[in-house]
């Protein structure tokens, strides 16, 4: 017999009152089972849904062995006949006629018992996906995924495929993975002791990428707009719930899009993501709002109501101050120049404002060397969106801050101008020899233009309403483990 899908199954309701319905055949893994008086009931799940179908049997019916064999974990075929369900919160079950077990599982299947910790879970990550949360979780990430691609093809933006193995470092903070075929118990190096890559496979030092923006832009000024979604790496050492060795991002790249048009795309893309989920999981939203945190539909419709706030840095590092005044205490300090750490992110946009943040004008001292140049004042200040005036120079850049995340997204406008860029390629003493093809887009018919990166994991993380970034992945990579 054909197989049905559980989600498929549920929909389909016997006639009401004939007590027959149709003969169907399901597979899936059982979830649990329980005998009452000579009968037996299993919960079958086969990842199509969070929710599972209740399989009838009678003992008597079913040879002794096989019975046995229903254990949790375990893999069925069940044919049987689909009738209303007597039970509260279900619409049907089954009524087995016939039970294959196609795989058998014993008791040491390390998902038996419930409410396991989830850094238990993440040691098991290669038999996670079966729990409810897991598959809640993993199913949102796929719409999320459909999400984007939806999104960004209605807007006729074009998916540009950036290479994964680079020569270059976008954000010029060297947190790169090598790619090598050397044998690394013999290297080449010359007089200084610097290893030599001539004869290695690219003929130089190469990497994993840090980010597709560099050759995005290359996409943008040719097709006007394109978004690059993949896999990127960063070998920072930052044991965080935020923070992934490998992680997956989405990043727009526009001709033509000013600091104003750019946030507003942020925002609109952001609010898209989350009605999406909203229309397309809710069930699976359901679970996780009854299971994981209480408040999570109501702060995703909440998202969506909200206008963001646009805050100059410079606004940001005077409410934080005003805070320490007031008797706000961080562990990090907060001057201007500062970076901001995840603790004043989460303030101006949990306490102070309450809703989404877009910070903008970032100082040049810890922004990228590719973001737009603010018009420098006489005085060695700036003045950035709206007119804001900044004490140092600044940079376009216009980070989106999200509630219980923080950094959600990075962007910028970016330096359209050969001779700022370079100037700024020269002043950070970066290797020109990786940059020219990318200086090149400003030297040939260069353009005004604009883009940023989401951190997928991080919006599935606002998204699910979880609380780790290694558990809203299916397999994370973090320092010290690369398992699975
Ligand atoms: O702010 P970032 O470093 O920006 C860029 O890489 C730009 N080149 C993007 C662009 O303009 N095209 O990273 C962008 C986003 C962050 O806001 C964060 O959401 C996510 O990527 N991110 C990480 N997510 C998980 N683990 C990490 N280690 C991450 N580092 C950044
Ligand atoms: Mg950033």
């Amino acid at each position: 017999m054909k197989r049905t899908k559980v989600i498929d199954a549920l929909q389909v309701l016997p006639q009401r009152g004939s007590g027959e319905g149709a003969m169907i055949c399901v597979k899936g893994w059982v979830r649990s089972k329980r005998d009452s008086k000579g009968i037996f009931f299993i919960a079958l799940n086969d990842g199509s849904t969070i929710k599972n179908i209740q399989i009838v049997g009678d003992d008597a019916k079913f040879p002794e062995e096989t019975v046995k064999r229903i254990t949790t974990g375990a893999c069925l075929c069940v044919e049987g006949k689909l009738v209303e369900s007597p039970a509260a919160g279900q619409t049907s079950e089954i009524q087995a006629t016939a039970i294959e077990i196609l795989g058998d599982c014993d008791n040491t299947y390390p998902l038996q018992k419930k409410g396991a910790s989830w850094e238990y879970l993440r040691t098991v990550a290669h038999l996670r996906p079966r729990t409810n949360t897991f598959g809640a979780i993993l199913r949102i990430r796929h719409n999320m995924a459909m999400a984007i691609h939806t999104y960004f093809h209605e807007h006729g933006y074009f998916y540009f495929h950036t290479p994964l193995i680079t020569a270059s470092d976008c954000e010029g903070a060297g947190n790169m993975f090598q790619v090598t075929t050397k044998n690394l118990y013999d290297l080449k190096k010359d007089e200084q002791g610097k290893i030599l890559y001539n004869d290695d496979f690219f003929g130089e030092q190469t990497s994993l990428t840090v980010s597709g923006q560099l050759e995005g832009e290359l996409g943008a000024t040719a097709l006007g707009a394109i978004y690059t979604f993949g896999p990127t790496f960063r070998a920072e050492n930052s044991n965080t719930p935020r923070h992934l060795a490998e992680f997956w991002m989405i990043e727009p790249e526009v001709a033509f899009l000013d600091q104003e048009e750019l946030m507003d795309l942020e925002e609109d893309f952001i609010k898209y993501c989350v009605r999406w989920a909203l229309d397309n999981c809710k069930d699976d939203l359901e679970f996780l709002n009854k299971m994981i945190d209480k408040s999570l539909i109501e702060r995703l419709e909440g998202v969506l109501k909200e206008t963001f706030v646009r805050l100059p840095y410079t606004e940001g590092i005077n409410i934080l101050q005003e805070a320490v005044k007031n008797g706000k205490k961080f562990e990090f300090p907060c001057n201007w120049g500062d970076d901001l750490a995840s603790e004043h992110e989460r303030y101006l946009v949990e306490e102070h404002f309450k809703k989404p943040v877009i910070m903008t004008d970032y100082p040049r001292s810890f922004k990228s060397f590719y973001m737009k140049q603010n018009e420098e004042t006489s005085d060695g200040g700036s003045v950035g969106y709206k007119g804001a005036v900044a004490p140092g120079p600044t940079m376009q850049g216009t980070d989106v801050l999200f509630p219980s995340i923080g950094e959600i997204i990075g962007g910028s406008v970016r330096e359209e101008s050969y001779d700022k860029l370079l100037a700024e390629v020269e002043r950070r003493e970066m290797d020109l020899t990786h940059l020219t093809w990318y200086l090149d887009t400003r030297k040939y018919g260069s353009c005004p233009h604009a883009g940023f990166g989401l951190g997928f994991e991080r919006l599935i993380l606002f998204v699910t309403g979880m609380q780790n970034i290694r558990d809203v992945i299916p397999f994370p990579r973090t320092p010290g483990n690369a398992q699975f």
